[in-house]
């Protein structure tokens, strides 16, 4: 250990952990890890090497007697208990103007009870989603950082370093919002992902169950797909993924994994929180559901011998992969819509100030939901501040409507033929419904008062109405 002072303290050196601090070192600033497994924090001297950038060790006194104040300590550890249990065992050693990031993904309302309680010491405290799994914090994540301003300028030149860049060079990082600003937009990111996941799957079923295509000629589409107008991190590792060789028996490893999805909960949280607050999201909805119905697997053998499977019709190749590329996109685009137009509502409701455009803007690199549309989609806001929803915005009209035959035809094929494509079809309901001046809720409406008395308004005048039904 040399006695110099170090730039940036980590907590928790598993792979994000141990990923992110080599990155920080890697950008020019010096960073020192605590983690109580003996082998984590070898593994990082290991692969750091030079110890005057970047050390380690597994006693929480030597790790905070090594920053240079105010300190920046961040923390990477699993969501829930363990974040409070690390802020706990920081505070006999940290100082009043330190600082603590949580980089995980914490509930929002964990977040807000942590930085009233942080602050209360003279501690500063932000909540900041980190995005792109382990390559990301190594070779740059998408960062959405919440909390307090006056407390980001401390970290703000390390984060924009670190943070992946965008084809014009601007770092995926800005401050977003006070307090669970940050952990809250993270969280709508991952419902968005969740729904991007459930759509892509959805096309790789049509597609295999239909035309019959084999994982190279899989491949192939997803990669042509990528190089075009859907072109987007998920796009990419999927085409990939149908190449991979199992290594522990021949043939393709997707053919063998099993088809129960499991989740950490932060897609279900968006869901949940959506409902909460009244917010539409139906492709995100239906992505959480889909994982739940997933891991029913021997209910669904025994469904499915119970009921059968018809025969797929045939259908000419070229046309169902045209026709699944304008579905792919339109729904990307409503996933997109939704989680933003939740982002929108929540940010009045909970005093956030979002700002879409800036959203829009960090998630073009470094992140999962990392999409070519995300580069339209970020003009769109900029332009219109108070856009309510992506699908109001006059660049978006004509490319969905273009797209709209093409995914009734995927979603009635899908529907004819037997095979589950919920998270197309609510992309389009979600669409129809939003773009229909007449619904028929009056009915609803009607079928309520008529059983509780619970009132309607009337089309043609003010007020609140109750009618004595069948009188
Ligand atoms: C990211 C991801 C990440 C998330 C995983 C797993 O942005 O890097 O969202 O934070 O933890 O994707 O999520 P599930 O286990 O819920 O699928």
């Amino acid at each position: 250990m040399s006695d110099k002072k170090y730039d940036f303290g980590l907590v928790g050196l598993g792979v994000m952990g141990r990923n992110f601090i080599l990155n920080v070192a890697d950008n020019g600033f010096t960073a020192f890890g605590l983690d109580l497994s003996t082998e984590q924090v070898e593994a990082l001297k290991t692969e750091g090497g030079d110890i005057s950038k970047v050390d380690a060790t597994t006693s929480t006194e030597e790790f905070v007697a090594n920053l240079s104040t105010p300190r920046k300590i961040m923390l990477l550890v699993p969501a829930g208990k363990p974040v409070d249990i690390v802020i706990d065992s920081l505070l006999p050693f940290i100082e009043e103007g330190d600082l603590i990031i949580d980089g995980g993904n914490s509930f929002y309302t964990d977040t807000d009870r942590r930085e009233a309680y942080l602050n209360e010491k003279g501690v500063h405290f932000l909540g900041v989603g980190v995005s792109g799994g382990a390559k990301g914090a190594r070779r740059g994540p998408s960062i959405m950082p919440g909390g307090s301003e006056p407390s980001y300028k401390y970290i703000k030149p390390i984060f924009d370093a670190v943070a992946a860049k965008a084809t014009d060079g601007k770092p995926c990082v800005a401050y977003l919002g006070p307090k669970s600003a940050g952990n809250y937009v993270k969280m709508v990111h991952n419902g968005i992902e969740y729904g991007m996941m459930q759509l892509t799957s959805e096309i790789y079923d049509l597609l295999r169950k239909s035309a019959k295509f084999t994982n190279d000629e899989l491949h192939q589409i997803f990669a042509k797909w990528n190089e075009g107008r859907l072109q987007s991190f998920l796009v990419e590792i999927t085409s990939e993924i149908f190449l991979q060789e199992d290594d522990l028996a021949p043939g393709r490893i997707v053919d063998v994994i099993l088809d129960k999805a499991k989740q950490k909960g932060t897609g279900k949280w968006t869901s949940q929180n959506a409902m909460d607050l009244g917010i539409p999201v139906p492709t995100i909805d239906i992505a959480v559901s889909m994982r739940e119905i997933s891991a029913l697997k021997e209910e669904r053998i025994e469904a499915d011998k119970l009921y059968g499977r018809q025969e797929v019709d045939s259908i000419e190749k070229e046309t169902l992969v045209e026709w699944a590329e304008q579905a792919l996109y339109f729904s990307f685009i409503t996933a997109y819509a939704q989680g933003l137009s939740q982002l929108s509502d929540a940010s009045k409701e909970y005093g956030y100030n979002l700002d879409l455009g800036l959203i829009s803007q960090i998630w073009r690199a470094g992140c999962i939901i990392r999409a070519g549309l995300l580069e339209d989609i970020t003009i769109a806001f900029n332009n219109n501040k108070d856009l309510a929803n992506l699908l109001l915005a006059p660049t978006f009209v004509d490319r969905v409507q273009e797209a709209v035959p093409a995914v009734r035809e995927v979603v009635a094929f899908a529907a004819k033929n037997g095979i589950p494509v919920p998270g197309l079809s609510n992309s389009l309901t979600y669409f129809d419904a939003y773009t229909s001046s007449q619904l028929p809720l009056n009915l609803i409406q009607a079928q309520r008062d008529h059983f509780g008395s619970h009132t309607y308004e009337r089309t043609d005048r003010e007020g609140i109405f109750h009618t004595e039904w069948g009188a």
